[in-house]
């Protein structure tokens, strides 16, 4: 039987967004590496040269069509294709022809399409956009670090879900599940904002601590349909960054780094990890509701709901494709 997925859930009017979207840890990737990565309902191919550089190009040679991750080589910062070892720089133009000593300018300029690449924050990105236009913003970078030092790498995960990535992130916009799910109280409206491509919330809140009452504030910004970086700031300091990055319109690949400030004490160690554990815990709640859900594409909302609507305007805007 053929079940078109797809339409059941509702994802007809999702398409794949275009952006910045995290495909690696780039310590995954090391000097001399090759990876065929499976994003975006597509294939691509990536090498880090000698140089340390990270570089993505299409997958299949244009010479004779070998598939550019299936027995290649790195040679010096260049891809050798096995099937005939003609090599291409990270910018897609023929570098070598082994048996020719000819090589044509047309093949000295880019043929093979390339995926712009940028590595931040220890994570690799690839811009994925259908018609290949050019990247229309930067990625973001994890906030400075406030106290003397670098933040301190807590913990990493990655899940993969049956979602649509749209949906991911429209949860935490979806202020009543919060109590329902998450048996926490919802965020306060907060100062919800969007500007072009980014969208922030700032959410000051009272909160019981085992320090006693004290003001907390949850400060999230979201660039793109790719990434979120929020900081947690209340005992303790917590830096959470998000790449949530769509492997087909039906399953996401959602990567967490958890970062806490420099030189903490052990009490303080102590409610990070406590902390960092409720956020983990959190997301194990919401994962059964995800990879079961529809996408309502006219949602019953009632006051009380959060901006889920004006979420979904925005979000609108990574689908326009053309221009
Ligand atoms: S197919 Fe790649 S070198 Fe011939
Ligand atoms: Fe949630």
């Amino acid at each position: 039987m053929n079940i078109n997925h797809t339409r059941e859930r509702g994802y007809n009017s999702l398409p794949i967004p275009f952006g910045w979207f995290g495909v690696a840890m780039s310590d995954e990737i090391a000097a001399g590496a090759i990876r065929t990565m499976n994003y975006f309902g597509t294939e691509f191919v990536m090498w880090r040269g000698e140089d340390g550089v990270l570089n993505a190009v299409d997958p299949f040679c244009p010479h004779l069509g070998a598939h550019l991750g299936v027995e290649s080589t790195v040679n010096g910062n260049d891809l050798r294709c096995a099937f005939h070892h003609w090599s291409f720089s990270g910018q897609g133009a023929v570098t070598n022809i082994p048996y020719t000593d000819t090589i044509a300018p047309r093949l000295k300029r880019q043929c093979l399409p390339t995926w712009p690449v940028k590595e931040q924050d220890g994570v690799a990105f690839v811009w994925y956009h259908p018609n290949k236009a050019e990247p229309k913003w930067d990625v973001a970078a994890m906030p400075t670090c406030p106290e003397d030092g670098e933040w301190v790498l807590h913990s990493t995960y990655e899940w993969i879900i049956n979602i649509h990535v749209q949906e991911i992130t429209e949860n935490g916009q979806d202020h009543a599940h919060f109590n329902a799910v998450h048996g926490v109280t919802g965020p306060a409206e907060g100062d919800f904002k969007i500007d072009g491509w980014v969208r922030s919330n700032k959410v000051v809140a009272e909160m019981v601590t085992p320090r006693g009452p004290m003001t907390g504030i949850i400060d999230v910004t979201a660039t793109g349909p790719g990434q979120s970086i929020t900081e947690f700031k209340d005992v303790t300091h917590v830096v959470h960054n998000q790449q949530q990055t769509p492997i087909d319109a039906e399953h996401t690949h959602l990567r967490w780094q958890m970062y806490h400030a420099p030189g903490l004490s052990e009490g303080r160690i102590r409610v990070t990890d406590a902390r960092i554990r409720d956020l983990v815990k959190q997301v194990n709640q919401d994962i059964p509701i995800w990879n079961a859900k529809i996408f309502q594409t006219e949602p019953l909302l009632v006051k009380g709901d959060g901006p889920i609507l004006a979420y979904r305007r925005q979000y609108q805007k990574f689908y326009e494709f053309e221009g």
